[in-house]
């Protein structure tokens, strides 16, 4: 797949099959030492961490390897699952295919931190996103956390070193579809669709489903020291948020 390509969904095995070959360097740096940094000294024996849309399981077995979780990772894609179990099985994860919007397998209060990280930007549907948090909301334990971690709405148009979604100088609304350029592993890049939504309409979703007012989190990487010939934009920018609140 090339830049040139048409944009592609979420749910085929192409885009699974591209993600699975995705440059995480920055992933790595910026959004997943913020989360399990949020989720330090609440692991356990039985505790249970939900990461819900794990895609190929990135983030599920790192919170495995990180602490005593057990994890449940979930994804409504089968292809994302099936490299998810095939790279990164852990006896203390399992992977499960859902619907995208209903935890009808949890029971209410039954969950010890849940995580959501690059989700919501992919699902162009309001509605079931709405339910999706919901869901997140009643089976989470009383104060346990949630974590979504997402694009940064604030950071469209600008070139990162391994992703770039939306164009330069174009504005984006709420629901808008955002063209998104992923950097592979073999410095090709692979050419998607995600969904523009503003900071305010991230808090309502979380809002209208009961959970408190998230903590923003805005991860940039620190300074190059000097004589450093090439200043990358995700010192001066974040490419992704991390909204951390709880039930
Ligand atoms: C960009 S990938 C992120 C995967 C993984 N969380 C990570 O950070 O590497 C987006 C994933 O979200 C999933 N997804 C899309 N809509 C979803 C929904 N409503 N509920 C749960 N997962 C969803 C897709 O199937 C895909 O696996």
């Amino acid at each position: 797949m090339t830049a040139d390509e048409e944009p592609l969904g979420w749910d085929t095995t192409t885009v699974a099959e591209a993600y699975r070959d995705r440059d995480m360097r920055l992933a790595e740096r910026l959004i997943f030492p913020a989360v399990l940094r949020r989720l330090a000294g609440r692991a356990g024996p039985g505790r249970l961490a939900l990461d819900v849309g794990c895609g190929t399981g990135a983030v599920a077995a790192r919170l495995a390897s990180a602490g005593e979780w057990e994890v449940q990772g979930a994804d409504p894609s089968a292809d994302m699952l099936g490299i998810a179990r095939a790279d990164r099985p852990h006896p203390r994860v399992s992977y499960r295919l859902f619907d995208g919007r209903t935890l009808d397998w949890l029971a209410d209060d039954s969950v010890d931190a849940a995580v959501c990280c690059l989700v919501y930007c992919t699902d162009p549907d309001d509605e079931r996103l709405a339910a999706l948090t919901a869901e997140i909301r009643r089976v989470l334990r009383p104060g346990a956390p949630y974590l979504l971690a997402d694009l940064n709405p604030a950071a469209t148009g600008v070139a990162f070193s391994t992703l770039r979604h939306g164009e330069p100088g174009a504005v984006y609304g709420d629901g808008d579809t955002v063209p998104t350029l992923l950097r592979l592993r073999d410095g090709t890049m692979m050419t998607s669709t995600t969904y523009y939504r503003s900071l305010d309409r991230y808090r309502r979703f979380l809002a209208e489903a009961g959970f408190p007012s998230p903590a923003v989190e805005l991860p940039t990487l620190p300074a190059a020291g000097p004589g450093a010939s090439a200043v990358p934009a995700e010192i001066r920018t974040a490419p992704y948020m991390v909204l951390a609140t709880h039930a």
